[in-house]
């Protein structure tokens, strides 16, 4: 059975594709098989696995709105993982499915359907856009558990309380059992004292685990999605690309101890 994860945070910029990348060659790199889908209209992780969107005749937007069976869209990447890719199609699929019933599910039920397909993965790795939209909420409804990607500046707090009160309406209406990982630290810089004490307030404050180790900062992430590939393999032996493979351990580690 696949472990299915949201990675969500509906601030911008605090590394949620990069994560969904870097976790994902983390996890292929040590044997699992892995899906990762895009559910960003902006594409950046379709762009950052070095597909062109304007290459692509079908994408997640058809198997969300149109059903198509989500086989028909996946594509193997250089990376090691496969990919449920996203077009700028996505955006209208979000309006569309405002006025659906079952919206909240359309994610959940084409994941459902692979499996029954015998065509799951181990990981599924669900990559949101920075809202909390309907996407974000049918990601969360198709989770096992959901990992908040945080950039330990001050105010970064502000928008986490907000999506765990999203977390608790998907607890009550479509996901019973969604699980809270906790905060990944992301573009951490370890120097400062700031980023700590900022860490410790957040995980204090919403009584969230974190998430080892904190992923550093560092200019090699910008690199990589230039070449389609993630830090794994454009820099092996980086720290940040070490650090996503000790957090994909950690991850393998808690989805085995329900
Ligand atoms: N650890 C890091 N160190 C430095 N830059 C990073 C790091 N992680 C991500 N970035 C960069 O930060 C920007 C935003 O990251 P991204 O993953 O697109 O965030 P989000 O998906 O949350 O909007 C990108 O330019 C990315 O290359
Ligand atoms: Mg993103």
């Amino acid at each position: 059975m696949s472990t299915t994860l949201a990675i969500a945070n509906q601030k911008g910029g605090v590394a949620k594709t990069t994560t969904v990348a870097s976790l994902g060659a983390a996890l292929a790199e040590s044997g699992h098989s892995v899906l990762l889908v895009d559910l960003d209209p902006q594409a950046c992780l379709t762009f950052s696995l070095g597909i062109d969107p304007e290459d692509l005749e079908t994408s997640v937007h058809h198997v969300l709105t149109k059903g198509l069976d989500a086989r028909e869209a996946i594509i193997p990447t250089d990376d090691g993982v496969h990919l449920l890719p996203a077009t700028i199609e996505l955006a209208r699929a979000e309006a569309d499915l405002l006025t659906r019933t079952g919206r909240e599910h359309v994610v959940k039920s084409a994941l459902e359907q692979l499996e029954d397909d015998g065509a799951g993965y181990d990981w599924v790795l669900l990559d949101c856009p920075p809202s909390l939209g309907v996407l974000t909420v049918a990601a969360l409804t198709a989770a096992r558990a959901v990992v908040v990607p945080l950039q330990c500046e001050t105010l970064s707090h502000r928008g986490v309380g907000q999506l765990l009160d999203t977390v608790h309406d998907v607890r009550r209406f479509t996901n019973r059992k969604l699980e809270v990982w906790g905060v990944l630290p992301t573009l951490y810089d370890g120097r400062t004292n700031h980023a700590r004490t900022v860490l410790e307030t957040i995980s204090d404050a919403y009584d969230l685990d974190v998430i080892e180790p904190p992923i550093p900062k560092s200019i090699k992430f910008a690199e990589a999605p230039a070449v389609g590939r993630s830090i794994l393999s454009t820099s092996r032996s980086h720290k940040g690309a070490q650090a996503y493979r000790d957090v994909a351990a950690n991850l393998v580690k808690r989805a085995g101890s329900r």
